[in-house]
């Protein structure tokens, strides 16, 4: 709407867009969570019934050396569920809400435990490069947020399935820990590349086979994550050979610039930080 009477005052419009921001955040929280629910359950009834093919193949075969198969396979599958269970849980009750110094390799193996499925389902390979670096102060639900984001969009783009790494690296010039998403999928076109953090902005016809996708508010979310993070986003593209996102988290939070959402997004767009390849 628009209103040529007495402009607001710019707090007032920062304000705003503060709490814009924050209901967008919290609307992908919950749409992400939503798609979370539907990868999971499906997952969960896959390790259900490997565990019953076991028991039944238990309680037909009575020697001791199919029990004994039988009561180990039954074992590591519900210690797999045990896992699911435990890192859904985790995300569900949002885990800290504060800035604390995370091992982002552990985001990334916990993340990896609930695509694992869902990648191989599309033949996707995934390609770990992680480096030991130090931890980073982050809210970890939202850093796990966004590299779900980054990794469901990276699959999305290989339809065909195809090569997918995540590194993990320090760059010690920046004094920031980078975690790159590389997919080697169709590639973004210049004149999208520069929209694809607008809120909204999508070229999927909607949800997928799997039910994720198509609102547009993924990396919009990645983006105001990763700023009230102070951190940076670099995107990278070619048409038909591939993308790569890279993160970069400070090492050291800045109390000092601490400051509403909506005034970092003022101040430095991230999409200055856009560097395209096509
Ligand atoms: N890895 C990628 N490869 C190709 N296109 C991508 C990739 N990531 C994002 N995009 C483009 O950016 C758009 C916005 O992404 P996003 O905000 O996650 O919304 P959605 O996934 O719901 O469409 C996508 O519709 C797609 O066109
Ligand atoms: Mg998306």
């Amino acid at each position: 709407m628009h209103d040529n009477k007495s402009p607001e005052t710019m707090e007032q419009l920062r304000e705003q867009i503060a709490t814009l921001q924050r209901q967008l955040v919290d609307a992908q929280r919950s749409s992400a969570l939503g798609e979370l629910v539907g990868t999971t359950t499906h997952e969960f009834n896959n390790v259900l019934m490997t565990i019953m093919n076991y028991a039944k193949l238990g309680l037909r075969h009575q020697d001791a050396a199919s029990r004994e198969k039988a009561f180990s396979k039954i074992l590591q599958a519900s210690e797999r569920a045990a896992e699911i269970t435990r890192t859904v849980l985790g995300m569900a009750r949002n885990r800290s809400p504060n800035f604390e110094k995370t091992q982002i390799a552990d985001l990334i193996r916990e993340t990896m435990l609930l695509l694992d499925k869902e990648m191989q389902k599309y033949r996707i390979a995934v390609e770990l490069e992680i480096h030991d670096v130090p931890a980073v102060p982050v809210i970890a639900n939202q850093i796990q947020q966004v590299l779900l984001n980054l990794l469901i969009n990276a699959r999305q783009a290989m339809p065909q399935g195809g090569r997918l790494v995540i590194r993990l690296v320090q760059d010690v010039a920046a004094q920031t820990v980078d975690l790159v998403v590389r997919d080697y999928g169709v590639g973004i076109p210049p004149e999208c590349l520069q929209r694809i953090f607008e809120p909204y902005f999508t070229t999927k016809k909607g949800p997928d086979a799997s039910g994720t996708g198509g609102t547009g508010l993924g990396l919009a979310a990645c983006r105001s994550i990763i700023q009230a993070h102070q951190g940076k986003v670099r995107v990278e593209s070619s048409v038909g050979k591939g993308t790569c996102f890279t993160i970069k988290l400070p090492m050291r939070r800045e109390e000092k610039l601490e400051m509403p959402l909506a005034a970092a997004l003022l101040k430095s767009p991230v999409s200055a930080d856009h560097a395209s390849k096509s």
